[in-house]
């Protein structure tokens, strides 16, 4: 659509514009018809939170006819000229010379009327959410944490390296993965067989990657640092907010890194993603400072502020057995930690983030470091409040004969992971890294409750609509 002057929203609220001749294109969120003759619209056009408002006149030749019976949802072409508002809260409005209509909207099937629904029925209308304050916020600091991630990790000369999204290796080694084939498995039910994958696509069973880590390692050792962003997908089986089957996950990788300086990365990572938020999405955290979590801000602020807490398993397992807090489950030296126990940590030892680190090599994965100790390995957790877990690294074990033994131990199918074992044939170095999943950090910095909205179309157990 050709115009000369056509301006987003965002920059028509600016003072700045007063006095300049606009076109705005957006979505109508109210209509007001004053009795002097003339019409108040509330405008958003998405590229910020706050709305424009129009001042349309009544002698504007579709007054009557059109002006008049605009509603919610419906989506117009707005010409005219920035004046300085009256207003409180806005600094401009528009003094409409003319108002298009590109499409109606009717206000008795569409779902998103003033009223305020709740999160779980938007969930059902994820096509439209996208429309709301919330879901507008929450998508423009979402944007704004991986223009962050991409900044911090070209600034400290890690490259950007994509890994497959199918793989035949399961790098987490929790088997929490989905299946991918061509097989029909219809034909093959009936069949009463064994499946022969060498009949399926890539001649053997693959799957839908849980972690691009091993192949970033490859990557790593050899242009030093690297870092790997995408979609990333678990078959586990837990319906809880924090939990997704398809999320976004970063994974650095550096060579020569150690463990001390993996978590090193991790703070600086985490407090510049903040410090981003709190100076380029104002107007959406003073939103979710006021309607979502209060305390958000300040909370974030301090955070930035303050050195990560760290403590080891151990000590963290003492603190829990000594606690008066009850938990659901048990606490025991060798065990996982449950989310009620890492939160217990967070929120109330540490109030603020804390760094887990050596835990029992028992309930890590095979391609962690081992410790002098020999029951211990070189593992990181970044634990934040009202999210738990929110990033988990570790140093990787470069000794060729323990990372074989380890891998036995794992019973994994050696003859899929060789390339990685050649990695420690080759010129091995120390190395580290660790994943942030994307979604965890989008609610920490906005408060959002529930990790499904925080991603456009959230997938779950029973769940993939849209
Ligand atoms: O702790 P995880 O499983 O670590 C790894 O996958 C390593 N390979 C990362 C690495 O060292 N390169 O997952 C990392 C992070 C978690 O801390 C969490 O933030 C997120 O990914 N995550 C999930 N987010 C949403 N839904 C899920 N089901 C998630 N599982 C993990
Ligand atoms: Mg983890």
């Amino acid at each position: 659509m050709q115009s000369n002057h056509w301006i987003l929203i965002r920059e028509a609220r600016q003072e700045a514009t007063v006095g300049k001749t606009v076109e705005v294109r957006g979505w109508v969120r109210t209509r007001r018809d004053s009795k002097a003759g003339f019409s108040f619209i509330e405008l958003n056009d998405g590229s910020c939170f706050g709305n424009l408002q129009i001042v349309a006149p009544g002698e504007l030749t579709n007054y009557a006819d059109e002006i008049q019976k605009l509603s919610v949802g419906c989506s117009i072409v707005v010409e005219g000229q920035v004046q300085a508002s009256p207003a409180k809260g806005q600094a401009t409005e528009l003094y409409a010379t003319s108002v298009r209509v590109l499409g109606w909207c009717d206000g008795e099937t569409y779902p998103l009327q003033k009223k305020r629904h709740s999160f779980e029925k938007l969930r059902e209308w994820a096509h439209l959410r996208a429309r709301t304050n919330t879901f507008g916020a929450v998508a423009r600091v979402r944007n704004q944490i991986c223009d962050s991630i991409h900044s911090f990790f070209q600034e400290n000369a890690f490259y950007y390296t994509h890994t497959p999204i199918i793989t035949a290796s399961d790098c987490e080694g929790a088997g929490e993965m989905f299946r991918v084939t061509t097989l029909d498995l219809n034909r093959l039910a009936k069949s009463n067989r064994e499946v022969n994958y060498e009949l399926d696509f890539f001649d053997k069973p693959t799957f839908l990657t849980v972690s691009g880590q091993l192949e970033a390692e490859t990557y790593a050792t050899a242009l030093g640092r690297v870092y790997t962003f995408g979609p990333t997908f678990r078959a586990e089986n837990s319906n809880t907010s924090r939990h997704l089957a398809e999320f976004w996950m970063v994974e650095p990788e550096a060579a020569f890194f150690d463990l001390q300086d993996d978590m090193r990365l991790a703070e600086a990572f985490l407090k510049r993603i903040f410090t981003d938020c709190l100076q380029q999405c104002d107007e959406d955290m003073q939103f979710f400072e006021q309607r979502i979590q209060p305390g958000v801000l300040a909370q974030l602020t301090s955070v930035i502020e303050r050195p990560f807490a760290h403590m080891t398993y151990t000590e963290a397992v003492e603190v829990l057995q000594n606690c008066d807090a009850k938990f659901d489950y048990p606490v025991a030296w060798g065990t996982d930690l449950q989310a009620e126990h890492e939160r217990y940590l967070t929120e109330q030892h540490v109030d603020g983030p804390v760094i887990l680190t050596d835990y029992p090599s028992t309930i890590k994965p095979f391609y962690m470091r081992v410790s002098d100790d020999g029951r211990t390995v070189a593992a990181m957790d970044v634990l934040v409040p009202g999210v738990g877990e929110i990033i988990g690294g570790s140093q990787r074990e470069e000794r060729l004969d323990v990372l074989q033994s380890r891998m036995a131990a794992s019973g994994l199918d050696m003859s899929e992971y060789e390339w990685y074992v050649d990695l420690r044939r080759f010129g091995t170095v120390p190395h580290a890294g660790f994943g942030l999943g994307l979604e965890r950090a989008v609610q920490y910095v906005t408060g959002m409750a529930n990790i499904r909205d925080v991603i456009p179309f959230p997938r779950t157990p029973g769940n993939a609509e849209f």
